[in-house]
């Protein structure tokens, strides 16, 4: 969608101030202007797959996804929070078609089994939106041996994406939840399981946060002959469990302004249901394509993307040599 030169300018204002454009303020005002909503039903009969939707982004993600009419899938790492999410879907939306897997997508073999599985169970995937997300205190090791925000950010959703191929194939969507925090943090390709300095959990959560934001684009070339979109979109700042309990101080500051979770998760929404052209590969927030820097500095090269394609690849072993 073209925007009027004066709009654009302020929608770009909003976005480099941070606090006018992540706040509740962004979509509050860029409502005004943003791409219609998709229309009532667009999801009738599609299977989607959401990741981490026990609570927060996720769960508002998988609400509207629901209202939209699809049939929603839900992870996570507990069964007795997925069963209590499934059943607020469902009173909230009696018809709704709502199952729940539980399912660490930190953990690349219980991944790539699961995927395994659900392409059978569900041989037609229109999306699977990768919202899981963590902010480890300390640097945690998963018994695989990966860091784990790495794992959960990056190696988790790359097993479960390329698993899932066959069933995104056609015409299927691919949503990696990112954030803001990437703007902090160049491409770390030398040392992607962050062995290197003192260990700092925000650190290693914009790190991974910066790696998705360089994966997606990429993904979108491995899967463009599988007629399959990616993309990748910013929540801005919005009150949920993860904000709340990793970055309490964060969460006083800005707690009035924050936005809420059905906000955070309006692109992810919108990006998996319009009818709207979308590219793929490309960087969202607030319905609207972003740059991937805040400024352009400190750039990867194309040698680094290339190195940390290379590392994910061999890490996961997907794909295949040959594949
Ligand atoms: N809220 C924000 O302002 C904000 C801003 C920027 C980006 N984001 C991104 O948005 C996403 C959701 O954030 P949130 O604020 O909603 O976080 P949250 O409240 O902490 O929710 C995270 C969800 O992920 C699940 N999860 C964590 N590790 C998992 C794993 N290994 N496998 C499967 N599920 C896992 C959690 O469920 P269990 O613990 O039950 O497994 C939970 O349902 C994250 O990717 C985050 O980086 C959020």
């Amino acid at each position: 969608m073209v925007l009027h030169a004066a709009t654009a300018a302020l929608d770009w204002v909003m976005d480099k101030s941070l606090v006018l454009g992540y706040t509740k303020i962004g979509p509050t005002v860029r409502r005004a202007w943003w791409p219609h909503d998709p229309v009532p039903g667009a999801l009738v009969g599609r299977h989607v797959l959401v990741t981490g939707a026990s609570g927060g982004l996720g769960l508002a993600t998988a609400r509207g996804l629901a209202r939209l009419g699809a049939v929603v899938h839900i992870t996570g790492r507990d069964a007795s929070r997925l069963d209590d999410a499934r059943s607020r879907l469902l009173e909230e939306q009696p018809l709704a078609e709502v199952t729940s897997h539980v399912a660490d997508v930190s953990d690349l073999a219980a991944t790539a089994e699961f995927a395994r599985r659900f392409v059978v169970d569900v041989p037609r995937l229109h999306a699977v939106v990768h919202n899981a997300g963590v902010m480890p205190p300390t640097r945690t090791v998963t018994p695989e041996g990966h860091e784990l925000a790495l794992a959960t950010h990056v190696l988790g959703p790359h097993v479960l994406t390329l698993g899932l191929r066959e069933s995104l194939g056609g015409g299927g969507r691919v949503v990696l939840v990112t954030s803001g925090g990437a703007y902090a943090q160049r491409l770390e390709a030398n040392d992607p399981d962050y062995t290197q300095g003192t260990y700092s959990g925000t650190a290693a959560y914009a790190r991974t946060k910066r790696m998705q934001l360089v994966l997606a684009p990429l993904w979108a070339r491995e899967l463009a002959g599988d007629d399959i979109t990616v993309a990748s979109m910013h929540p801005g700042w919005a009150d949920t469990p993860g904000v709340t309990e990793s970055l309490p101080g964060f969460a006083r500051v800005t707690g009035p302004l924050l936005r809420n979770a059905e906000q955070g998760a309006d692109t992810a929404v919108w990006l998996t249901a319009t009818g709207d052209p979308i590219g793929s590969g490309g960087f969202w927030h607030d319905r609207r394509r972003r740059s991937t820097h805040y400024a352009p500095v400190r750039v990867e090269t194309p040698g680094e993307v290339e190195r940390f394609w290379a590392f994910v690849c061999e890490t996961t072993g997907v794909p295949t040599p040959r594949g």
